[in-house]
């Protein structure tokens, strides 16, 4: 059925007019004819964005993994469902079919039932990526108990929090982790963490670094013996289409993290139906996501949306820098990679060093380059297509959050023409709208505004865990009936999205609203810089002047500062015009990181503007210590 893969431009086109006019048959035709229903729905749709309530599929039952696993026995069974690839490149990568990953996603679930969880429960996983992490989601799934993964790269204090919220019942963790040449002891973690959550019965100890631990009787167990004597068989829970499948936690730009419940059929729907024309996967070929499955890209982008298309998905453990900067290069050259999807933070890092770690490396397997999680400047975009795709590989820069489940907003590769720095198009059955400050919707290209979506979609987060109050408020109560995404976005002469940033990050200046991430991406284009972050800070005359903080590409290498800070103005006049350019330009040796690579931009903003008092929270960030040295820097 054509709705399913999209392969031309006309065709989208077609697809997406049907999509909208007709949603529910839309959908219907997709779940219909792709998945496997215990029982089909008895409504496709049911919403009201005023309380808010979102349902899809109502009266549906079915069990997400046999639509991940089960339903591919019979003719992938000996497919690779999972390579994965370890931390050390001398170590060899395993290669798990969809039978094996069926027997060892039962086994757990047998323990899981064993230790006493039922459906409806909540499981706390932290654990580095290894196999049991994706085994350790679609075992609560088959069993229809909620996950709730955790980074593992979170602080105790982050996983008391967290597992407190949901009161979850159990932990899965492993005695370590490896991170390049360092080990991490995630167990010691955990059992800080865990002291603080009486709702917690029991610890699984995965074995990973052989570690010596300390486990707690009564309460930890390795979880290897408890496999080994567990059946391979275990009957799927069958589940009603608006049953929870997990919750995943997002930080808000106030409070505390907000714990986003994801639900099981709509879900299933959207991120299959993404993952496959996002990316055009094709049987037999190899996909490859480097985010960590803890985020949501790595939940419905390694694990449920190429699972649900029978794919190979590729699981790495280690970072992009070990043994060298070639890492990722090997790493695709290896498995012979035909979709590679980054985030442009790990593209400028890769960017800043030499070419030769690219060079000596065949990447001509690559088709598909993809971008998630921020802006990609063009000078990024520009590398990863001329050095990575060789200007042959599409990139698909997909626009999208935790709350959306799947990808809204991004090209189609071989299908819609790119634009560097353009999410472009939505995919079918997202209606995006843009929208004034008086809440009114923007209609026309060539416009900028807040960024909505005026209709659902199968996998909107459906609540905030405990806490719909919260849910409504953050995302329904901005503009009328619709969900509101807290970016900002302008649609070009031809209708191509570009997503600008955080409406919290617009500057206005003089009455004009400036994104900072345009102006970012004019400064990074100057060849001394490799990185930098722009914020607001107060001015008498313009209301807020601009203040730059930016990394240079070779430090201490005493170029003229203030020439330097002249050009980079200069730059900024040539790319987007004066009014964007920078009052104040502090040189700096990093940036405030959250750990999925986000510039903390409300720690800069209190730099900026002198306030030194009450950063609030900075130990989840990837380099508290860079903290005092901007600070430092800025007296
Ligand atoms: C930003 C990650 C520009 C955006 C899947 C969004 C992007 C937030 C893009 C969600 C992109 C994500 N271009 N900005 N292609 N993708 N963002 O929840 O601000 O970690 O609201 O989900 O990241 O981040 P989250």
């Amino acid at each position: 059925m054509s709705n399913y893969h999209i392969k031309d431009f006309e065709e989208y086109f077609q697809v997406y007019r049907k999509s909208v006019r007709n949603p529910e048959s839309f959908w219907e035709e997709i779940a219909e004819e792709h998945f496997l229903w215990r029982k089909k729905w008895d409504k496709v749709l049911s919403w009201d964005f005023s309380k808010p309530e979102v349902k899809w599929f109502e009266g549906a039952e079915l069990n997400i993994t046999e639509n991940c696993i089960d339903r591919h026995l019979a003719t992938r069974g000996d497919k690779t469902a999972i390579i994965f690839e370890p931390n050390d490149p001398k170590d060899p990568a395993e290669y798990i079919s969809y039978s094996e990953l069926s027997n060892r996603v039962n086994k757990l679930a047998n323990v899981l039932k064993a230790k006493g969880i039922k459906k409806g429960d909540r499981v706390c996983i932290y654990l580095p990526m290894i196999p049991e992490l994706a085994i350790s989601l679609l075992a609560c799934a088959r069993i229809g108990a909620i996950h709730s993964v955790v980074f593992a790269g979170f602080s105790s204090t982050a996983i008391a929090t967290r597992i407190n919220d949901s009161e979850c019942k159990m932990v899965i963790t492993s005695d370590g982790s490896y991170r390049g040449n360092k080990t991490i002891n995630l167990k010691e973690i955990v059992d800080e963490g865990v002291d603080q959550c009486p709702c917690v019965e029991s610890v699984l100890v995965v074995k990973r670094i052989n570690a010596a631990i300390n486990m707690k009787e009564g309460r930890d167990e390795w979880l290897q013996p408890l496999l080994d004597v567990a059946s391979a068989d275990c009957e799927a829970e069958v589940m009603n289409a608006e049953d929870p499948l997990f919750i995943l936690y997002t930080s808000g730009s106030t409070g505390s993290p907000k714990g986003m419940l994801h639900t099981t059929a709509g879900y299933m729907v959207y991120t299959a139906f993404t993952f496959k024309n996002a990316f055009q996967y094709r049987e037999d070929e190899v996909y490859w996501c480097s985010a960590d499955i803890g985020w949501i890209t790595g939940h419905s982008y390694i694990v449920y949306g190429p699972l649900a298309n029978g794919a190979t998905t590729l699981m790495f453990e280690g970072v992009p820098n070990y043994p060298d900067w070639s890492r990722f290069w090997e790493v695709i050259e290896k498995h012979q990679v035909n979709q590679f999807y980054t985030a442009p933070t790990a593209i400028r890092a890769l960017a800043k060093e030499k070419l030769d770690y690219v060079e000596k490396h065949d990447l001509s397997s690559l088709k598909v380059l993809g971008s998630v999680g921020e802006p990609i400047n063009e000078e990024a975009w520009h590398w990863y297509n001329d050095n990575i795709g060789k200007k042959k590989s599409p990139i698909i820069d997909t626009w999208w959050q935790t709350e959306t489940g799947g990808i809204l907003i991004s090209p189609i590769p071989y299908v819609t023409p790119t634009k560097p720095t353009y999410a472009t198009l939505p995919m079918p059955g997202i209606q995006p709208a843009l929208m004034d400050e008086n809440g009114n919707e923007i209609k026309g290209n060539q416009v900028d505004g807040r960024l909505c979506i005026k209709f659902p979609w199968p996998s909107m987060a459906r609540t905030i865990w405990g806490n719909h109050q919260r849910y409504k408020d953050t995302y329904f109560s901005a503009f009328d009936n619709k969900y509101f995404t807290g970016d900002g976005a302008l649609r070009d002469e031809v209708g191509y999205y570009r997503i600008t940033g955080r409406v919290d990050d617009v500057v206005i200046v003089s009455g004009h609203n400036l994104g900072t991430a345009p102006i970012e991406d004019a400064i990074n284009e100057h060849p001394a810089v490799a990185e930098s972050a722009i914020v607001g800070f107060p001015h008498d005359i313009k209301g807020n002047a601009l203040y730059g903080f930016v990394i240079l590409k070779e430090v201490g290498e005493g170029r003229d500062r203030d020439n330097l800070s002249n050009e980079i103005n200069q730059t900024i006049t040539e790319h987007i015009g004066p009014i964007a350019k920078l009052d104040k330009i502090q040189f700096v040796v990093g940036l405030p990181k959250t750990r999925s690579g986000k510039i903390m931009r409300r720690i800069l903003r209190k730099i900026a503007s002198k306030d030194f008092s009450n950063f609030g929270d900075i130990s989840t960030l990837l380099n508290p210590d860079v903290v005092q040295k901007i600070q430092d820097g800025a007296l």
